[in-house]
């Protein structure tokens, strides 16, 4: 699969750690872009920044000369995470001036998977009606909104039980959190 991780400055640059730490660049196109306020979340959260896997591909967010700018060469999926009010906005009312906002609206009107993981409370009427335009337009709204009911030890461990959701709506096989009612190993 050609994988999308955008990354967008909403505290929880874990999880696109933990996201990018569960993707293998042997098997699948990897590819990152992140927007200008990611960086500024990253240095804040991530002692030693952002950890890139040998084979992931990076690009320019002011550049349009990535695959995934045109319809024509789409990535299979798209994962925004963290996702901004403020990008989930801007997907949702097709703004596409650098090339994250764009690989967004491919993959909405290419019918590829494009995958949110939003992370914001309290909700406003605008981000929920955000939601609706998203969900209507065939996005999937994966919350960063980790479970506990499996007893996590560590912070990894919780932004993992929402990572392995990502995968899972990846289609990726991945046994990164406990699953409920399966057998302990
Ligand atoms: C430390 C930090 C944490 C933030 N957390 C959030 C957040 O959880 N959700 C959100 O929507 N915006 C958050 N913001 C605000 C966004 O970074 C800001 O709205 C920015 O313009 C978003 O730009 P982007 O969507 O291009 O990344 C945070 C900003 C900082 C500096």
């Amino acid at each position: 699969m050609k994988i999308l991780v955008a990354i967008t400055g909403a505290t929880g640059a874990l999880y696109a750690q933990r996201l990018l730490d569960n993707l293998d660049p042997l098997q699948h196109e990897i590819h990152v872009v992140l927007s200008n306020y990611a960086h500024q979340v990253i240095a804040e959260e991530l002692p030693g920044g952002l950890r890139l896997p040998e084979g992931v591909q990076t690009h320019s967010l002011k550049s349009m000369n990535a695959p995934f700018a045109s319809g024509s060469n789409p990535p299979d999926a798209m994962v925004v995470i963290p996702c901004t009010m403020g990008t989930m906005g801007r997907i949702a009312h097709g703004f596409s001036e650098d090339v994250l906002l764009r690989a967004a609206d491919v993959a909405l009107k290419e019918k590829r998977k494009l995958i949110l993981v939003p992370r914001e409370t309290p909700f406003s009427l605008l981000h929920v009606k955000n939601m609706e335009l998203l969900l209507l337009a065939g996005a999937t709204i994966l919350p960063a909104n980790p479970s506990l009911y499996m007893n996590p030890k560590s912070v990894v461990e919780v932004v993992d039980t929402v990572v392995a959701r990502v995968l899972d709506h990846l289609g990726i096989p991945n046994r990164l959190a406990p699953r409920w009612a399966e057998e302990k190993e």
